[in-house]
């Protein structure tokens, strides 16, 4: 069982030349550790999506986790599915999270099948599928190829079924943007990180993580087919919508 719970020290020391973050076997040993420090709310979203998980989820449906890293998202998902007959996939294009989120999943015991697939969430056939989570995956995929991914996501859902869209977003308003981005500095400050470590990460991430606007997110999902977008979560420039199936 490799290691995934080491403190995430990545960016401490001066790094020469910034390269463009990527979720490697680095990531992956400290990823719990390093989400849980950058992303306000990440414990609570996490344990939200099992309540989800037990509201929107019907018999014999499947549910997917797509960018799924270490499987937060799915097990607490999985934890809260009593109903019968449903099939969980895990998807993650990585194939370091992708096998020890396997290894992790591994490790309880369950009635809900699971799949753990190391594949481009662009490429996932959508059939039968009462729930669907991006949490913080939609802002790795191009632009420009995010609608496309909702459209299929929204095409293969049951009708009453929800999608679950969890982002760090930005905003037009550029005094509304530093406010927030103001405060995202400062809970990663409270969380030990050094000025360093925040300057270097942010520059890593810089062309990796693109950020959307709430009102593009919620013309988007419109766009895709689905209705009652539901901000059901915000702290800073943080963000989480449920959105249905028609
Ligand atoms: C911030 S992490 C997601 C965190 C995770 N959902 C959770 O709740 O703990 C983003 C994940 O999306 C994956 N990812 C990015 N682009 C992807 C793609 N095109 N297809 C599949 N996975 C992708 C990354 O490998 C990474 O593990």
């Amino acid at each position: 069982m490799r290691k995934t719970n080491s403190s995430d020290k990545l960016f401490r020391d001066p790094l020469g030349h910034v390269v463009d973050f990527m979720f490697d076997e680095q990531v992956a040993d400290v990823f719990p550790d390093m989400i849980r420090r950058s992303v306000p709310g990440y414990d609570s979203i996490i344990s939200m999506l099992g309540v989800f998980a037990q509201h929107y989820v019907v018999p014999g449906s499947r549910v997917y986790d797509l960018g799924c890293s270490l499987g937060a998202a799915t097990l607490s998902m999985r934890r809260r599915i009593q109903q019968p007959d449903v099939s969980m996939f895990a998807i993650d294009n990585a194939e370091a999270m992708a096998q020890r989120c396997r290894e992790l999943l591994a490790r309880e015991s369950t009635a809900v099948p699971t799949e753990v697939v190391c594949a481009d969430v662009r490429e996932v056939q959508f059939e039968n599928v009462s729930l669907v989570v991006l949490n913080f995956t939609l802002q790795f995929i191009d632009t420009g190829e995010r609608l496309d991914i909702l459209r299929r996501i929204a095409d293969g859902m049951l009708p009453g079924g929800a999608l679950i869209v969890s982002e760090k977003v930005t905003f037009d308003d550029r005094s509304e943007r530093d406010r927030n981005e103001a405060l995202h500095r400062e809970f990663k400050r409270a969380n030990g990180y050094s000025e360093l470590e925040i300057s270097q990460k942010r520059a890593a991430l810089e062309n990796v993580l693109v950020p959307d606007t709430i009102a593009t997110h919620r013309q988007r999902l419109a766009q895709a087919g689905l209705i009652n977008v539901d901000m059901w979560f915000r702290c800073f420039n943080f963000v989480s919508f449920v959105a249905h199936k028609p």
